[in-house]
């Protein structure tokens, strides 16, 4: 049996941060030689909430830079710009008209968005999740690692497969694959640093609230010194009362690759001006790395345009193809 099939995207709004790498790219990495990967820049996700026309090339190809600065190894994957297929956004069609209109309205993401945006909400943010879903079901993805926050759009992706089926489909010949999220349970939700109780977001308007993968040591530094905290002695795990705690030793524990109950051994009797320091010096050590390679692979402008046009032909060769079995299954005339 041929390897199952994963596929996943972030967005290219933004310097990516430590919630974005320890809830997905990480997990890309670590699960990369046991499946067959799709990793795409979903530039037109990015485009549904205001964007600077000026910035948005250039972020894409930050975005696949860093992809391959954290890990993402050509041999078993492949790296592709969302727009450079046109399929993404013509599946998206296709599944719009099959799409109730409540299921977006109710979305959790979109509710939190729109807000944001005021008077000037646009159809494309509503529309978001059909996106999300045609990216995903394009490639007849069996599984899409993401953190936490995405589950909800995975399934909406789903039910848009069963509605498709159902409505299309033959008994035995499905047109759509069932995709499932894979979610770890450490890193899927990093907090902010200045609220434990809110997630780590490229849109918080407090750059203090992420650590973000270029940033300086001193930046790093910095952050973390100006960090929420509390007054109690010791740190711990798992204490409701205590998020900022539980988030700072999280991110501690990953970062510097030990056990949750080691970490917690460790910190039990110490304070926060002896654990600031040391969860500086790893998360820098842990980024040092990544940051090395990112400046080698955006120097050599030509190695990755060479990686974004394999991704593209092989992405195309299967987005195609499904695209095709859908409109015939929808019954469209094939060009002549
Ligand atoms: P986005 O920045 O919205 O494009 O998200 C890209 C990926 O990062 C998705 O898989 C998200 O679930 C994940 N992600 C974003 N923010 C966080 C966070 N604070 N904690 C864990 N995962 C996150
Ligand atoms: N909506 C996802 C996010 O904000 C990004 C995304 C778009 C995605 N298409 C996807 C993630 C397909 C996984 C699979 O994080």
């Amino acid at each position: 049996m041929g390897k199952q099939r994963v596929l996943s995207g972030v967005q290219p709004t933004g310097n990516l941060h430590l919630g974005n790498y320890l809830g997905a790219i990480r997990n890309w990495v670590e699960i990369q030689d046991r499946f067959e990967n799709y990793f795409c820049v979903v530039d037109l996700h990015a485009i549904t909430v205001p964007h600077d026309a000026k910035a948005l090339a250039e972020n894409s190809y930050a975005i696949a830079a860093l992809y391959l600065a954290c890990g993402i190894d050509l041999e078993h994957s492949n790296i592709f710009i969302q727009s450079h297929i046109s399929a993404h956004a013509e599946l998206t069609w296709l599944l719009n008209c099959i799409t109730p209109i409540n299921w977006l309205q109710g979305m959790i993401q979109f509710k939190e968005k729109a807000v944001k945006q005021g008077q000037n909400v646009g159809t494309g943010l509503l529309d978001y999740p059909v996106l999300m879903a045609a990216d995903i079901l394009l490639y007849d993805a069996d599984k899409v690692p993401v953190g936490e926050d995405q589950k909800q759009h995975i399934e909406l992706t789903r039910d848009l497969a069963i509605r498709m089926n159902d409505q299309f489909g033959k008994k035995k010949k499905p047109v759509l694959k069932m995709p499932e999220p894979m979610i770890r349970k450490d890193g899927a939700r990093v907090m902010s640093l200045t609220d434990g109780t809110k997630k780590m977001s490229k849109s918080d308007p407090s750059e203090l609230s992420r650590i973000e993968l270029l940033d300086s040591p001193e930046t790093i530094a910095k952050k973390i010194k100006k960090c929420k905290t509390d007054p109690a002695r010791g740190l711990e795990f798992d204490n409701p009362e205590r998020p900022e705690c539980h988030n700072l030793l999280t991110l501690y524990s990953i970062l510097s690759g030990q056990r949750k109950e080691t970490v917690a051994t460790e910190c039990a009797e110490i304070g926060w001006g002896q654990f600031k320091p040391l969860l500086t010096e790893t998360a820098v050590e842990a980024l040092r790395p990544i940051q090395e390679k990112y400046a080698e692979v955006m120097d050599d402008r030509s190695y990755l345009e060479s990686v974004l046009r394999q991704g593209r032909e092989s992405a195309e060769a299967i987005a195609s193809a499904t695209l095709d079995r859908v409109k015939t299954a929808m019954g469209f005339s094939t060009p002549v």
